[in-house]
C-alpha cells in the first residue's frame, strides 16, 4: 500500500454545513453534533488521518524492505530457523525453507506462507538441486541463512558413537560448505547478497558434555570468518551469529528455567538487522545471550 505525505498547511476553516463526517473507517473520528464543537472536530479528523497515513507509510516501508529478495532458510521447520524465516517473509522477502521431515516443513511453510524444499544440507545431491530450483524459480538468491543443525549433548567425547560424530560435523559443518558452493555463485553473479551463518555462544566457549558440537561450531565460525573475506570483493557479505540458550528442541532445558531463555524470534530480530544494514556497513559477527541466565 503506497501513501503520499501530506504536508499539512494553513488550516482553512469551512462553513460549518461543507464540513466533512468521518469519511475513514481506519481511525476513530467523533462523529458530529457531539460535544467536540465542529470546527475543532474538524482539525481532530484533519490531523487524525494525517498521523494515520504517516503510520501506515512508515509500517508499509519496514513491512517491504526485503520485496524483490528472495532468501533460503535451511532448517526451518521449526525453532530457530522457523522464527527467521517468518520474519524475512513478513518483510516482504521470498521465502525457501528447507528440512528432511517433509510434514513438518509443509506444515511450517503453511504458518508462514512461504515456499518448502524437502533438502538435507549434508548430502550434495539435495542441495544441489534445491539451488537449482531456487535458480528456476527465483533468477538467483540474495540471502542465505545456514540454520540447519543438530546436537547431541550430556556424554563426554569418548562415548559418543562414531554416527553421532558424523551428523554434526555433516550438517553443521559440511552442510554449511554445500550450501555456499551452491548458492555462492547465485549471489555473484547477481551483484551480491548475505550469507548468515548459525552459530552457537559453544563457538566460543568450552562445552562439556558437547565438545563434538562445540567443534563444529568453533570450526563454523573459522570457516564464516575465511569465507567472508573470499567474498567481500564480490559484495557477499558473511555474519556468524552466536545464540547462547533458546528455547527449541534441539536445546538441553534440563535444571534451566525456558522463560528465560532466548526465543527464535530474538534471533529472527539479529538476522533482521543483519540483512538489512546499509551498503556500506558489514556487521560480521553478532553474540547473542538470554538477559537473565537460564
Ligand atoms: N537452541 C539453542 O539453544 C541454540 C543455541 C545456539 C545455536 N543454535 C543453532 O541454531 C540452529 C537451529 O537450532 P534450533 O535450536 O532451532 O534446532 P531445532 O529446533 O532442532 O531445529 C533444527 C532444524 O534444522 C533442520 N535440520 C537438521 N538437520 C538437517 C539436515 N541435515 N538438512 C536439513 N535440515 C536439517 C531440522 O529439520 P529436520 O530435522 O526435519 O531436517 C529443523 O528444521 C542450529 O544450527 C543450532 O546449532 C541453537
Amino acid at each position: 500500500m503506497e501513501f503520499e505525505f501530506v504536508t499539512p498547511g494553513p488550516i482553512e476553516y469551512p462553513a460549518p454545513e461543507a464540513i466533512p463526517g468521518p469519511s475513514s473507517s481506519q481511525f476513530w473520528t467523533p462523529g458530529r453534533g457531539n460535544s467536540i464543537p465542529d470546527y475543532d472536530m474538524f482539525i481532530v479528523s484533519t490531523l487524525s488521518d494525517l498521523s494515520w497515513k504517516m503510520r501506515q507509510k512508515k509500517e508499509d516501508t519496514v513491512s517491504n524492505t526485503l520485496s524483490g529478495k528472495t532468501a533460503v532458510v535451511t532448517g526451518g521447520s521449526r525453532g530457530i530457523g522457523a522464527a527467521i524465516a517468518a520474519r524475512l517473509a513478513s518483510m516482504g522477502a521470498k521465502v525457501v525453507i528447507c528440512g528432511r521431515d517433509r510434514e513438518r516443513l509443509a506444515k511450517s511453510a503453511a504458518n508462514i506462507g512461504c515456499e518448502a524444499v524437502p533438502c538435507d544440507v549434508s548430502d550434495w545431491k539435495s542441495v544441489e538441486s534445491l539451488a537449482s530450483a531456487v535458480k528456476q524459480d527465483h533468477g538467483g538468491l540474495d540471502i542465505l541463512v545456514n540454520n540447519a543443525g543438530v546436537a547431541d549433548f550430556g556424554r563426554p567425547l569418548h562415548e559418543l558413537p562414531p554416527d553421532r560424530w558424523d551428523a554434526m560435523i555433516n550438517t553443521n559443518l559440511r552442510g554449511v560448505y554445500y550450501a555456499i558452493r551452491a548458492f555462492a555463485p547465485l549471489m555473484i553473479s547477481r551483484g551480491g547478497g548475505h550469507i548468515v551463518n548459525i552459530s552457537s555462544i559453544a563457538s566460543k566457549n568450552a562445552l562439556p558434555g558437547g565438545a563434538a558440537y562445540a567443534a563444529t561450531k568453533w570450526g563454523l565460525n573459522g570457516l564464516s570468518y575465511s569465507v567472508a573475506e573470499e567474498l567481500r570483493g564480490s559484495n557477499v557479505r558473511v555474519s556468524v551469529v552466536c545464540p547462547g540458550s533458546t528455547d527449541t528442541e534441539l536445546s538441553p532445558h534440563a535444571g534451566k528455567d525456558p522463560k528465560k531463555m532466548l526465543r527464535g524470534e530474538d534471533i529472527a530480530h539479529v538476522v533482521a538487522m543483519l540483512v538489512t544494514q546499509s551498503d556500506n556497513s558489514f556487521a560480521s559477527e553478532v553474540v547473542i545471550r538470554p538477559t537473565k541466565k537460564p
